[in-house]
């Protein structure tokens, strides 16, 4: 856990002007600044920042926040990954909370914040290399040049050159300090028993660094340059504590914005594939380096949007080892497309050969689903065995039975009967077979938790739940804000949260919503380490779907649209906010009490033997209605 003091030096360092300044052009309007939104094409701008409550908010798309939740949306940044980019921008340090976790916990976490270092170290190292160095320029940046790769592309993928020098980059990581420990576990050093000073891992070979979903180097691929040697063309890192190949996508830093924006990924293979797409400008693209895809890389492309497709080269060696992919992929409820480049071309040298427009036009027209890939690829070698044709039928419907929806299970069932001409009930009998082969599996499986579907969103929110909303807003908005109330002919000075607060607490309100009762409660804390300020207090210490509902709160909607360009001013609500804070109150109370003689009548309903005791309630808290009302009217 990152600790809460180095969150609040997080965001009382952070300008969300300047981070949001770097993914949208901000013009000044009056006090805040306005563009156009990064979520939507739009050609008025509805996307606003305001430096003075450091939040901003997107109009289009209802969306706001901090600057951490504005990172989360557009770079797809976990929140801890968010706070991390910022610590970096802005040149703070990260403190973990380590005394929650025990002695190993800590050991192993600087142990891998070394290793991420040492990462650093190197591919830095392998950069210079390949560019300040002659043996760089003359062995790797022309083996660059010989595959048409640009310098701009280059450097987006941080491209480098280890030397041939086998000892070059563990000299000098010891001179730096690294240990030989650390070197080795970071795999970029070995220490051979007749080699006590060690050697490179990756010697004459030019360097992929595969990053993670946040940019940090995680590990390198480095490929041979002379294609005669007998050793493997591509050397990896080792698996090492940073560095779990099965959780990663290469390219995925570079093309998550494109993937995101474009709502769609494309999947190749290796390495010179992403890179080239990019050159060529297709930019949705990462690679699986060579393996079949595992879940958790399914889950980074689910982060960013549900539809796949993937291209595979012209040879149909790796073609049914896919099949697992395809399967797997299905599974995690992703639209899956498939797509073979023509003989001998692989993505590389089509997005080579071809402009940008027609790559992608080309991968549109020809990628199938899945069924009818898997029936094509499966015909050839059935051909008319009926045998082998049922096993074809068997394999398709196996797939299907991995889709998670029912009505497109239906629908695919409903293909396969008429490309293959099978009684979609026959279909149905496979299909359920299929699916009690596939739960004996699950079975077997460690028990998982149910996902809960969150609640579908009510069109009309019920008055209770909504003045609710209002206090809690008014407590956002006012915070501590001096307020005044009469009673009895005595003025009682408060502040809008004490006011609401008592509220709250007074009659042991049951809250309504569970977001409101997380920002009821941090408030409550907060008031009782009167640690309370106005404004950043609620960002630093919530979590971000809380300083959503904050900025949704303090941006309010007439501060885009210029109403005072056409002389229309509204009373403002902070001139009348006493009344209203005192006025909400007494309507949430009235609403409560409506909500428990409710309650009580479908008691009597269930159970009418006791209805005496519940009527007399029913009755004191009926009076108790009046006398609001009363109330209430007397107010307005
Ligand atoms: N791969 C690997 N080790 C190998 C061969 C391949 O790790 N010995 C991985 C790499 O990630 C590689 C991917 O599998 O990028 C696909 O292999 P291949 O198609 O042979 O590589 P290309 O990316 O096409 O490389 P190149 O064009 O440079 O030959
Ligand atoms: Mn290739």
């Amino acid at each position: 856990m990152i600790t809460k003091n180095t969150i609040d030096k997080i965001f009382s360092a952070v300008r969300v002007e300047e981070v949001v300044g770097e993914y949208v052009q901000l013009k000044r309007a009056g006090g805040n600044y306005k563009g156009l939104s990064p979520f939507h094409d739009e050609k008025t701008p509805s996307f606003v920042v305001s430096p003075s409550k450091q939040i901003w908010k997107d109009f289009s798309s209802g969306k706001g926040g901090t600057a951490v939740s504005f990172l989360m949306e557009i770079e797809n940044f976990t929140y801890p990954e968010a706070l991390r980019y910022l610590a970096k921008k802005y040149g703070i340090e990260i403190e973990e909370d380590i005394q929650q976790v025990s002695e190993t916990e800590r050991e192993s976490r600087n142990q891998r914040e070394l290793l991420y270092k040492i990462h650093e170290v190197a591919n830095h190292f392998f950069q210079e290399q390949l560019y300040q160095t002659e043996e760089g320029q003359n062995i790797g940046l022309s083996y660059f040049r010989e595959r048409r790769l640009n310098d701009e592309v280059l450097k987006k993928f941080q491209l480098g050159y280890s030397p041939e020098l086998r000892n070059a980059f563990t000299q000098i990581a010891q001179e730096k300090g690294y240990d030989r420990d650390l070197l080795e576990k970071s795999g970029l050093s070995i220490f051979p028993e007749n080699i006590p000073s060690g050697i490179d891992r990756f010697r004459e070979r030019v360097i992929f660094p595969i990053l993670s979903f946040s940019g940090r180097v995680l590990g390198f691929g480095a490929r041979i340059l002379k294609n005669n040697i007998k050793t493997a063309k591509y050397l990896n890192s080792p698996e090492t504590e940073i560095y779990h190949k099965s959780h990663v996508l290469y390219g995925i830093a570079q093309s998550k914005q494109s993937i995101s924006r474009e709502n769609h990924c494309l999947l190749v293979e290796g390495y010179m594939d992403v890179i080239s797409l990019h050159q060529s400008g297709i930019e949705n693209v990462v690679a699986s380096s060579g393996t079949a895809l595992t879940k958790e890389q399914i889950k980074l492309i689910k982060r960013l949007t549900p539809n796949v497709t993937i291209l595979f080269d012209g040879d149909a060696a790796g073609i049914k080892a896919s099949f697992r992919s395809i399967d797997l992929l299905l599974e995690e409820g992703m639209n899956i497309k498939v797509m073979l480049f023509p003989d001998g071309h692989d993505p590389d040298s089509f997005a080579k050969a071809f402009p940008k427009e027609y790559v992608k036009k080309y991968i549109a027209e020809h990628a199938v689903d899945f069924i009818h890939f898997k029936i094509e690829v499966l015909q050839k070698d059935a051909g008319e065995d009926p045998f082998k044709r049922a096993e074809l039928i068997k394999e398709v419907v196996k797939s299907i039975a991995f889709v998670p929806n029912h009505l497109q299970q239906e629908i695919f069932i409903q293909q396969v009967s008429k490309l293959l001409s099978v009684s979609e009930q026959n279909l149905f009998n496979e299909l359920q077979n299929q699916k009690n082969h596939l739960q004996q599996h699950e079975k077997t499986k460690p028990p998982q938790l149910k996902k809960i579907e969150t609640a579908q969103l009510e069109t009309s929110i019920p008055p209770l739940l909504f003045l609710e909303e209002k206090l809690v807003e008014l407590m956002l908005k006012y915070g501590d804000r001096e307020m005044f109330r009469k009673k009895e002919d005595k003025v009682i000075k408060s502040s809008v949260i004490q006011e609401i607060l008592n509220h709250f607490e007074e009659d042991s309100y049951e809250i309504q919503s569970p977001l409101h009762q997380k920002i009821i409660n941090e408030i409550q804390k907060g008031f009782a380490e009167s640690a309370f300020r106005s404004g950043q207090f609620f960002f630093s210490l919530m979590d971000e779907e809380v300083s959503q509902k904050v900025a949704d709160v303090l941006i309010e909607p007439h501060q885009v649209s210029d109403w005072n360009k056409f002389n229309i001013y509204f009373s403002t609500e902070e001139e009348v906010v006493d009344k209203l804070v005192q006025d909400i109150i007494l309507r949430h109370k009235r609403e409560y009490i409506l909500k428990i003689i409710k309650d009580l009548q479908l008691k009597i309903q269930q159970d009418p033997g006791n209805d005496v005791q519940y009527y007399a309630t029913i009755l004191k808290l009926s009076k108790l209605k009046i006398e609001l009302d009363r109330v209430l009217y007397r107010i307005l």
